[in-house]
């Protein structure tokens, strides 16, 4: 296939049918464009939307994220998941400002050094934050080139993933990449998707392997899948009525939910509870699990709910990782999602449970 087969399809393709209103393509500046891209890295277009306009809006420069605090970065990805994003993202800007001057780099490798950044998202800001023509490889793209090329095997194998960026590389046009990468992106999340692809519309169709071999529904293969083991654990939910407040801690970073607040891990009721409270505290009851899956295990969490009458705190937990927070939301904090889906039910604690 030759170099410029894509790029002569899929140039006049975007201007005419490709995204123009995404809210990073308005002023896509390298930081603007760096943002989405942290963003886009792990969750959808349509959830991000939201989280992006304000996250500019209390963000809107470079120096604005180096000087904020790590817990008001967190608070404005709190939903958004994955928060070693933000806090590399946070990162990243603090060392473009104290070693590069405030500059966001126009090259590859020193993008690529940054934290979170890897070789397709700083490709991504060469590209759309800076004009530059330079490759991307994201999970649409790796779909749209399996496809085109009928490459019958799992794009996250080392071998395999080696050669789509050789695709990628050969087919990025010299000028207009920006345009390129777009449409590509455009293309992989409107017409080449992964359930349904739709080829009649597709401008690609007259070159693309798959489709002449009517391979688009399997192409690319999935990921093997492997069960999951399930991890079982408890979380205190500590509740002192009188001040409408519960007892959070900050969990450690790295980690899951590194940074955010939430309810303190426990051992089973019954079993060693007891031991991990403070005096005056009564045990309610416990509610069924929360589900949570993670790249490595499932985890079934359940809320012990325990009422306290003193603002004092467990023996193990440690000052000033662990505060007393107000139902009332006067101390605005980054809270872990599962705070929220705990409180809705936890409290009140009812009134039979109580007896
Ligand atoms: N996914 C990753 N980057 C994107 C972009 N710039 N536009 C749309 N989807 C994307």
């Amino acid at each position: 296939m030759h170099a410029s087969a894509l790029s002569k399809k899929l140039i006049p393709w975007q201007q005419k049918k490709g995204r123009h209103d995404l809210p990073w393509q308005q002023d896509p500046t390298p930081y603007r464009v760096w943002v989405s891209e942290i963003m886009l890295q792990q969750t959808q277009v349509e959830t991000v939307k939201a989280y992006y306009l304000r996250f500019m809006q209390h963000l809107p420069r470079l120096q604005d994220l180096a000087a904020s605090s790590e817990e008001t970065v967190l608070q404005l990805w709190t939903g958004l998941g994955y928060y070693a994003r933000a806090r590399h993202l946070h990162r990243a800007a603090q060392i473009i400002t104290d070693q590069w001057g405030g500059v966001i780099p126009a090259d590859l490798e020193m993008l690529m050094a940054l934290p979170g950044i890897g070789r397709s998202t700083a490709g991504a800001i060469l590209s759309l934050g800076m004009k530059k023509s330079a490759v991307i490889l994201d999970g649409n793209v790796k779909r749209v080139l399996s496809r085109v090329y009928a490459i019958a095997a799992w794009p996250g194998d080392s071998k395999i993933e080696q050669q789509l960026w050789a695709l990628a590389h050969t087919h990025t046009p010299k000028t207009n990449a920006p345009i390129y990468n777009q449409a590509l992106m455009d293309l992989g999340a409107t017409v080449c998707t992964r359930r349904s692809p739709q080829c009649s519309v597709c401008p690609l169709r007259t070159i693309c392997l798959a489709y002449r071999q009517q391979q688009q529904a399997h192409i690319p293969y999935p990921k093997p899948k492997r069960t999951l083991p399930l991890v079982e654990g408890f979380m205190l939910v500590l509740w002192h009525e009188k001040n409408n407040a519960v007892l959070l801690e900050k969990r450690p970073a790295p980690g899951i939910w590194g940074g955010l607040w939430c309810f303190p891990e426990c051992r089973a009721p019954g079993l060693s509870l007891s031991a991990d409270l403070p005096k005056n505290t009564r045990y309610i009851a416990t509610k069924a699990a929360l589900h949570h899956t993670f790249s490595h295990y499932r985890w079934h969490i359940r809320p012990v709910i325990v009422r306290a009458t003193h603002l004092t705190l467990p023996k193990t937990c440690q000052q000033p990782n662990v505060i007393w927070y107000p139902l009332d939301g006067t101390i605005p904090l980054a809270l872990a999602a599962v705070v929220r889906k705990f409180l809705k039910i936890s409290i009140p604690v009812d009134n039979a449970a109580q007896e």
